[in-house]
């Protein structure tokens, strides 16, 4: 079994971008810069935002973070965005995901430049990457992606099943993995929250990409030997003993799965990592296209 190490891939995939920004600097160029919107306090939203700006300054990037309070109308947000849009200062920016309720989601995803998306969220990104044109591609299925790509998981021909049909996770995942190429060329089936008998299902796949939310979700007896695991959770489960109050815990088994799995991603470490070394691949991305 071996683990694949999001920790350790996401601070290679760093350090390569560090040397491309030292290369810019050296030539006098622009560094790539990254802003990111937060509306509201949701504590799990601030901490991905702050490792996401400190993320930036690791690598030599320019950051902002523009914190709006959870009362932020609609208006005032797509006045921020088009700010944004407008700054050409700002490389690639992103807002932070869930919303508070007042807000419409799809109408600030449409209000993002396209050019300026490094999430990939935008209808126009979103289909390039369903019609397999370049484009920036969401940052946590890009990281699958590279984690599958570095460690050489084969995915050709083989029955890769998904959990969760999230528009973050679940659903472009789905894409990429039957896209023609590598990592693709699977037999893909998309699970939901109205698939019946799931286990039946899982026991066929070659690589299951699990982004559920429930923690504990994947039991062994779910999977067939040498099963691909990549785990998307991270769930906060209360726990008194720990000394944030709480564990982040994956969709995983992972004491019983990981036994029977020939590769799988641990929480933390595994996936979440990944998703902020490749925005900030996006980021640089998006500097480049702006020259
Ligand atoms: N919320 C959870 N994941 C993400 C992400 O990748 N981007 C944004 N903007 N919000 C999120």
């Amino acid at each position: 079994m071996t683990i694949l190490d999001g920790k350790k891939t996401s601070n290679d995939i760093k350090n390569e971008i560090a040397e491309e920004v030292k290369k810019m600097k050296a030539k006098g160029e622009k560094v790539p810069h990254l802003a990111a919107v937060i509306v509201g306090n949701d504590g799990a939203s601030l901490t991905y935002v702050g490792s996401k700006v400190r993320a930036c300054e690791r690598v030599g990037f320019e950051s902002t973070l523009v914190k709006m309070s959870n009362t932020t109308s609609e208006i005032e947000l797509l006045d921020k965005i088009e700010e944004l849009n407008q700054n050409p200062e700002i490389d690639g920016f992103i807002v932070q995901l869930p919303l508070p309720k007042q807000i419409d989601e799809q109408k600030v995803l449409m209000a993002v430049d396209p050019k300026k998306d490094v999430d990939g969220f935008h209808p126009q990104n979103f289909g390039k990457m369903a019609l397999d044109m370049s484009t920036f591609i969401p940052a946590t299925p890009f990281g699958i992606l590279e984690l599958l790509d570095r460690y050489g998981v084969e995915t050709d021909g083989k029955h890769t099943v998904i959990i969760g049909r999230s528009h973050i996770v679940g659903r472009p995942m789905s894409i990429l993995m039957g896209r023609k190429g590598f990592p693709g060329n699977s037999t893909v089936t998309l699970t939901h929250s109205h698939t019946k008998n799931i286990s039946q299902i899982t026991t066929q796949a070659d690589i299951i990409i699990s982004a559920l939310g429930v923690p504990n979700f994947l039991k062994a007896e779910m999977v067939k030997d040498d099963v691909v695991i990549i785990d998307v959770g991270i769930t906060r489960v209360p726990d008194e003993s720990s000394p944030k109050g709480y564990v982040i815990t994956g969709d995983v088994d992972f004491e019983n799965v990981s036994k029977k799995a020939s590769f799988i991603t641990p929480v933390p470490g595994g996936v979440g990592p990944m998703t902020i070394a490749m925005l900030l691949k996006n980021t640089l991305l998006a500097r480049e296209l702006s020259r």
